[in-house]
């Protein structure tokens, strides 16, 4: 475990990802850092009184300064204000560039040695804002959203074929947006290539539904985006860099010649480990697939022009 872990942003995404940090003790102490008075304070209280049902000892604390996260290992950055209906994640790059640009500044003085994990969105504009704040290097900040973006696409799959969900192996790589890319020729359900299980038409439908698989939930909620899943995937992620687990997961890192893209940050499968991002893992892609991460990585660097 982690002698601290800070989570910015105590909205609905930042606060359970702090519930879930604590209940799987991946540190002594998770700081939940959040603008408004007295939100992160109360809800780091909430979490903290279920830890003697839950069995974890993390202490969850609540402030509005930085100092309190002085020395913090590994931030995950969750601020800014979340999508409502009709809105595309690329509406929020103005409003959450200069968040994210903040807090990156004030994380890299607190903690010049830290691992950022990003979840704002639109999520790959966010990274490049956050690496260009912190001056990190590529290894200390990673972008949440291929994970998510799998796990929705998983979750489908299981349901189309009734099957568990931990036998489906899959990855969605590219932005986290419209674009994404859905590999569906490396997606096996127990090592059986996914193409002998379901007829194509359903598995388009599922890799449309996947690129929406945010929007739709949006549509639901009305006042604000998933959260569920997107701290799930955090917190996946915070675990192979705390255990050192070196697990393969698909997240948005900046890229420099990989894919053949450069001067980008999109989804691509990574290797997490105790030194954060320690290698992007090059697959052979169809041509297709290939293309498609091209367009969406260029869809990235549009947006990623609004922010200089
Ligand atoms: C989503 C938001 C969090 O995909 O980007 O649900």
């Amino acid at each position: 475990m982690l002698s601290k872990i800070a989570v910015v942003g105590a909205g609905n995404v930042g606060a359970t990802a702090a519930q879930r940090l604590a209940e799987k003790n991946l540190a002594r102490t998770v700081v939940m850092i959040d603008v408004v008075e007295g939100v992160p304070q109360g809800k780091g209280l909430d979490q903290r009184q279920s830890g003697p049902i839950e069995g974890f000892d993390t202490r969850v604390i609540g402030t509005q300064s930085y100092d309190d996260a002085a020395g913090t290992e590994l931030f995950v950055v969750t601020a800014g204000i979340a999508r409502k209906p009709g809105m595309s994640r690329d509406d929020l790059v103005r409003t959450n560039a200069g968040i994210v640009r903040s807090v990156s500044e004030q994380i890299a003085k607190v903690a010049p040695e830290a691992i950022v994990i990003v979840v704002s969105n639109p999520l790959d504009v966010m990274c490049y804002v956050a690496k260009q704040a912190t001056g990190f290097p590529r290894e200390r900040v990673i972008g949440m959203a291929g994970v998510l973006d799998t796990a929705r696409y998983r979750a489908f799959l299981a349901d189309a074929m009734d099957v568990s969900v931990e036998d489906i192996q899959a990855m969605v790589l590219g932005g986290h947006g419209d674009t994404m890319v859905p590999l569906v020729s490396c997606t096996t359900v127990s090592g059986i290539p996914v193409t002998q299980l379901l007829p194509r038409d359903q598995l388009d439908a599922i890799v449309a539904r996947t690129r929406n698989g945010g929007a739709e939930i949006v549509t639901f909620l009305k006042t604000g985006s998933a959260y569920y899943a997107p701290s799930a995937a955090a917190v996946q992620m915070v675990e192979s860099i705390v255990l050192d687990k070196k697990r393969i997961l698909p997240c948005a890192a900046w890229l420099e010649g990989e894919y053949g893209l450069s001067g980008v940050f999109c989804g691509v499968p990574c290797k997490l480990g105790r030194g954060g991002l320690e290698r992007i893992v090059e697959v052979t892609l169809t041509a297709e697939e290939r293309a498609a991460l091209t367009r969406s990585a260029d869809a990235v660097r549009s947006t990623q022009a609004l922010v200089g």
